[in-house]
């Protein structure tokens, strides 16, 4: 079944209400951040004087005006606001009150503010070279690597640049507090975690947690970048609405929003790599360098999961992983869409693609020897993982017939040759993305499912919509299981009044987390409900609750079975429908009947009268989590994901040899997504994803000044992709995959995995490269993004050499 999203119709009509849409109250003040404009500095002097002069300024307040100026989402290392000292160009010092946004930006021109300069790390490279980082380098390791490398017939050594990636989303960092009695507050926010955002405010402020109550409608696209950097702009708009008792709106314009907030981590890795003359990986050394920027954030997480698909979908029997994230003096970096995963997979796909150059082979054939298999043991990754439900070598292969990969290389070969405007490149990539957050207590989630009198639901979880479908994926899972059609429900803003303690709506994680979550509440009240309809079935109608209960002559219908108490949200399921069964009673189509006897058929919504009017429970909460996480940090061993969603692409790009300018020919896609719920919202995300990561590889160019002053900071400078950079020829397809036990339904989670499939159109940008005659003995050294002028400098490299002195 493929139903639209579940608010696709509001949003192309304009109705859909994000944080910004919220009508405006009457007393309501709007807030601009003064921000930094130097990367690493002591504040000498900053004075606000003129700015509150200016017309329409009601207020300024600094750091120094929170109960606690510190935020953090694995180490509260960060002031919400910079006092003394200024740690990126970017960082937020003060905050404009005004009775207009307009008042409030012009009005925040007229700070002065004296620096006293200090020296900055602007590099990963100087960040290595002063021991600047956030914590010690960590090492995930298996095997002998350094006796097998020696061993190896031949080895090869290397490194790969990657740049940031701004996550671009259309709606920019919101906020609007609202000051309530006896000191409480609620926020809405545009907010990956709600949880997380109402502690942070609940901190900032000195508030216990229960007098803040943080609301997500929805996001306009928060890929990441809305993980744990939404709070702090939460606590500035409440630390003003809380001064001043009066509703606070903050709402970023697109530049400043660019420049303040953390983009994907930049990486620097280098690798060692012994093989065999067929390309058999024996054993990988790498190491990865990310920046952090100037905070923690989530950077140290990110690393953790590179260094977990630093083998992407290769079994590589002995490998040394070494994470190190530097400190800089840039925006803190964050979480986006692929966490960690896209810079080691990139590393991978790189050796593989330098080991063929080398070989002179082609690199399909070299990672097809080099795929996890069951056969001969070669199923377990780096850090003790078995590989189940391992889908790699059926999708190769179909992908490479699908794709015509042998005809097409042999074409461009021979294009190659012959044309002297284009060169054209090819590759096959896959991904194998772990699904679970590495932090074993964010598996968890919790849903309430409300049956009204009248039949209709409202499910509330701790998901947020970003765009991504994950309530319409739940409000299927739910009436799915009770036989009605999706719109007899409504999944409510996610609120922590609601939902408490949950986790952020990431790691792909959010219709696996609160999915299973809101099956399992929603079959509690479905055991009840069918042990009631079993029972009705032997009372005369007219002895029923909805004729007789104002009366009071029938005896009341008792349930005499416990309630269902249950973890697994496959358990009690049958595999084919993953519906549950209790009594053995259906539910189909707005009914509820024992299949003997289908004569005394209920509908679903007199079943609910009945039931209300007999006082047994239309409401219900469940709690899940993940099972089987135990991925030790300290060792770096174990079960660090539930199971693996895979994938495979083939891009054909061509690139012109005067201007460098990259075009995608061609992509094919094939994903495992197990048994989708909706497919397709599920196709819909593996194109977004492909496109949004295809950006990142090829067009996406962040441009910095010397202090860390993002110079890119709207469309006109930072090329997103358009319509027109879509694959010529894009095919998505979904591998039939029915076998999924691990997870709810059976299904896969899609959110991350295939963007890392957009690395596929960079391995074919080198491979592209590497026919040209000065590339016969190395490997291209393009870093990501493959931008014109970076292909440009691979083209023509003397050139380049001569127009630079
Ligand atoms: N899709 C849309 N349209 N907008 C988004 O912001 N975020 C991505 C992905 N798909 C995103 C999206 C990221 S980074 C993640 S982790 C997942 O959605 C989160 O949602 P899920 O766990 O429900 O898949
Ligand atoms: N992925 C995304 N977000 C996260 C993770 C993760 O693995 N861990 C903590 N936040
Ligand atoms: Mo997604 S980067 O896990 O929010």
């Amino acid at each position: 079944m493929s139903l639209p999203h579940d608010y696709a119709h509001t949003h192309v009509c304009g109705e859909s209400e994000f944080v910004d849409d919220r009508p405006i109250m009457k007393n309501e003040l709007f807030v601009d951040v003064f921000f930094s404009t130097r990367a690493h500095a002591l504040i000498k002097r900053v004075d606000f004087t003129e700015v509150l002069k200016q017309p329409g300024v009601v207020a300024v307040f600094t750091g120094h005006d929170f109960a606690h100026n510190m935020w953090g989402t694995i180490f509260k290392d960060q002031p919400l606001l910079a006092t003394d000292k200024v740690q990126y160009a970017g960082e937020g010092i003060a905050l404009i009150v005004a009775t207009s946004i307009e008042a409030a930006q012009r009005a925040k021109h007229k700070t002065i503010i004296e620096y006293t300069d200090l020296a900055p790390i602007m590099s990963i490279q100087e960040a290595r070279k002063h021991e600047s980082f956030i914590i010690p380098a960590r090492t995930i390791e298996r095997g002998n690597v350094d006796e097998e490398m020696k061993k190896a017939p031949h080895t090869l050594e290397g490194n790969i640049v990657i740049q940031g990636h701004d996550h671009f989303y259309l709606e920019s960092q919101v906020s609007i507090a609202y000051p309530l009695e006896d000191g409480q507050i609620e926020i809405h926010s545009s907010s990956q975690h709600p949880t997380e955002t109402q502690h942070v405010v609940a901190h900032a402020l000195g508030l216990p947690d229960n007098d803040v109550v943080c609301q997500v409608k929805r996001m306009g696209g928060g890929f990441g970048g809305k993980e744990s950097q939404a709070a702090p702009f939460a606590a500035m708009a409440a630390l003003c609405a809380m001064k001043l008792k009066r509703p606070v709106r903050i709402c970023l314009t697109k530049d400043d929003d660019m420049i303040m907030t953390g983009k994907r981590n930049p990486f620097e890795n280098e690798y060692k790599v012994g093989f065999d003359e067929h390309g058999k990986i024996l054993a990988m050394d790498i190491k990865l360098f990310s920046d952090a920027g100037a905070y923690a954030d989530l950077s140290t997480s990110i690393m953790e999961r590179a260094m977990l698909h630093s083998d992407n979908s290769y079994f590589i029997p002995h490998m040394r992983v070494v994470g190190q994230v530097c400190k800089t003096n840039h925006h803190s970096h964050t979480a986006f869409r692929g966490f960690g995963g896209p810079k080691g997979v990139a590393t991978a796909e790189k050796i593989i693609e330098a080991i063929a150059h080398y070989l002179k082979k082609d690199p399909l054939d070299v990672r097809k020897i080099n795929l996890y298999s069951d056969v001969d043991g070669r199923n377990t990754t780096h850090y003790g993982q078995l590989v189940e439900n391992n889908v790699l070598d059926r999708l190769v292969n179909e992908l490479e017939n699908k794709s015509d990969y042998r005809k097409r290389r042999q074409e461009i070969t021979k294009f190659n040759k012959e044309n002297k405007d284009f060169i054209r490149g090819l590759s096959l990539t896959t991904v194998k993305f772990g699904i679970s957050f590495t932090t074993r207590f964010l598996n968890q989630g919790n849903a309430l499912v409300i049956v009204h009198n009248d039949g209709s639901l409202q499910i509330a979880t701790g998901a947020t919509e970003m765009g991504q479908g994950v309530n319409a994926r739940i409000a299927e899972m739910v009436t799915t299981e009770l036989g009605l059609p999706r719109t007899a429900a409504r999944v409510m803003p996610t609120r922590t009044d609601k939902n408490a303690n949950t986790s952020p709506t990431a790691a792909s994680s959010g219709t696996d987390i609160n999915g299973a979550a809101a099956l399992l509440a929603t079959r509690k009240i479905k055991k009840r409900l069918s042990e009631l309809a079993l029972k009705l079935l032997d009372i005369p109608k007219d002895k029923w609750a909805s004729k007789t209960a104002g009366l009071g002559t029938q005896p009341e219908v008792m349930l005499d079975t416990p309630n269902l108490d249950e973890n697994d949200p496959n358990a009690g399921a049958e595999w084919e429908s993953g519906v549950a069964k209790y009594f053995e009673m259906e539910f189909q189509d707005g009914w509820v009947f024992h299949p003997k006897h289908l004569d005394k058929k209920i509908e679903f919504k007199y079943l609910i009268l009945e039931a209300y009017l007999n006082r047994v429970s239309l409401s219900d909460y469940a709690f899940y989590k993940i099972p089987g996480i135990e991925f030790n940090k300290m060792t770096g061993q174990g079960d660090a994901f539930l199971y693996f969603t895979q994938g495979a692409a083939c891009s054909e790009v061509s690139l012109d040899r005067h201007t460098g300018e990259v075009k995608v020919l061609r992509t094919d896609i094939l994903m495992d997504l197990g048994r989708p719920v909706n497919h397709d919202l599920d196709v819909g995300q593996v194109t977004g994803a492909f496109i949004q990561g295809l950006g990142w590889v090829t067009t996406e160019n962040l441009f910095y000044n010397d202090q860390g002053l993002l110079l890119s900071h709207a469309p006109s400078t930072y090329k997103i992709p358009n319509v027109q950079d879509i694959p010529r020829t894009f095919k998505v397809e979904l591998l039939e995959n029915d076998e999924n036990y691990a997870n709810v339904r059976g299904t896969k989670a899609v959110g991350e995995p295939p963007l890392l499939l957009a690395l596929s159109a960079w391995t074919a940008v080198t491979n592209a490269l590497s026919y040209l005659p000065h590339f016969q003995v190395d490997y291209p050294g393009i870093r990501i993004p493959a931008t014109s002028e970076n292909v440009l400098r691979e083209i023509m490299p003397e050139k380049f050499k001569e127009w630079e002195r």
